[in-house]
């Protein structure tokens, strides 16, 4: 295996971090990289640093699932200051390499390498490579008269530092995307850097709390299984059903993250035939009508709840009963559920949808929409002389009722 070492502090790890990785390997065919965060003394550990473990944690988190790189601890175990000398030879034993191994520098260290510990050994053991960070010229690092055999990775400049991310995390400044995302759960989850708590209603989908981390999860899953089951039209239908849902529900003071996954795996079952969706729905016990034989299609709400209950592991009664009931309405429809038949039908992609409706979703409360959602679909079916559903007459006769007491 080849390998090339990249160290630094990872403090946070960042994009750039990554970027470069990738570019070292897609360039000069190694095989591997191993990025080895640098010791940090433990009393320099305060609001403005994490400690060697969440450093671990968050490099761990973002490298999942890339098979070309991995982690080594050497210096954080060796703790104290690390000669670079050292730890290459701790690599070359251990890891025993084909080869020499690279050791990416950047070109900001390179006035510096003759100070270093033993530069001829470490020029003789490793590949110098030498990697752009300061914008020199347009081709090549800033070598200058660099004494060493050495390569020049002309490698794009990010101009990004962990210095400056823990400066805007501290100050609450953007800085989403600059880490990759397990780093930036673990950020959040552990509020490192001096993140301020997040203020009331502050709502991002990734941001969530701890104990809905299975759930965002469980979002972005269904969200890649939606987007490649479905055209991408229907794809967008789902996402922007997606979308209004979390805004209604925030309106509302419902679970925004409840509304964004009823939203986006509404239609999941939407490209299927007649006989798979025969077969699904009736899994959830209730039989098939002479209608819903007859159009099959409105049997997508329920065939799209067991399957996110039997392949998805949803077992929320409520987002289970929005995909339900999303197509026919129901007498006993919770908040969810009617956000989401009026997301349905009035999402920012939908043609044809009355300005009128969609100004109530911005003013009015959940029972005026979706009454004035419902009343414009049944119109619709009414005016196309289509048969209503059992469960759309029983939602309209309760609806009446309720009405008139
Ligand atoms: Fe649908
Ligand atoms: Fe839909």
């Amino acid at each position: 295996v080849k390998l090339a070492i990249l160290g630094g502090s990872f403090d946070p790890v960042h994009v750039g971090h990554l970027f470069l990785a990738d570019a070292a390997l897609c360039a000069l065919a190694y095989d591997r990289i191993i990025l080895i965060p640098a010791f940090q003394s433990p009393f320099k550990a305060g609001v403005e640093n994490a400690t060697s473990r969440d450093r671990l944690e968050m490099l761990a988190s973002s490298i999942a699932g890339d098979p070309r790189l991995t982690i080594d601890d050497c210096e954080i175990r060796r703790e104290g200051v690390s000669y670079t000398i050292d730890t290459l030879k701790d690599i070359i034993e251990r890891y025993k390499p084909d080869g020499k191994p690279g050791l990416i520098i950047g070109d900001d260290l390179v006035s510096t390498f003759d100070q270093w510990h033993s530069p001829e050994e470490i020029a003789s053991l490793a590949d110098v490579i030498i990697a752009r960070r300061l914008s020199g010229t347009s081709e090549g690092c800033v070598t200058g008269n660099f004494p060493y055999p050495h390569i020049n990775l002309a490698n794009e400049i990010m101009s990004i530092s962990s210095s400056q991310i823990r400066e805007k995390i501290g100050r609450n400044e953007n800085w989403r995307y600059l880490v990759p995302a397990g780093a930036r759960h673990l950020i959040k989850e552990k509020r490192l850097y001096g993140l301020p708590a997040s203020p009331d209603g502050e709502t991002i989908l990734d941001d969530t709390v701890s104990d809905n981390i299975d759930l965002t999860g469980t979002i972005v899953r269904l969200e890649n299984e939606v987007r490649a089951i479905l055209s991408f039209e229907k794809f967008s239908h789902s996402r922007n059903t997606a979308l209004l849902a979390w805004d209604l529900c925030r309106r509302f003071g419902l679970d925004c993250q409840k509304g964004y996954l009823a939203g986006i795996s509404h239609d999941i079952c939407k490209a299927m035939d007649k006989s798979e969706l025969i077969r699904l729905a009736q899994k959830d016990g209730g039989s098939i009508s002479k209608l819903e034989r007859h159009k099959s299609g409105l049997l997508h709400g329920r065939a799209g709840a067991v399957v996110l209950a039997r392949k998805y592991g949803v077992t929320d009664k409520e987002v289970l009963d929005a995909v339900r009931y999303h197509t026919t309405g129901n007498w006993d429809m919770n908040a969810l559920a009617k956000v989401i038949y009026v997301a349905d039908k009035i999402e920012i992609s939908r043609h044809d949808v009355d300005p009128a409706l969609r100004k109530m979703s911005r003013n009015s409360d959940l029972d005026a929409l979706f009454r004035a959602v419902l009343k414009e679909a049944v119109s619709f079916l009414k005016s196309k002389q289509v048969d209503i559903s059992y469960g759309t007459r029983r939602l309209l006769v309760a609806m009446q009722k309720r009405n008139e007491s």
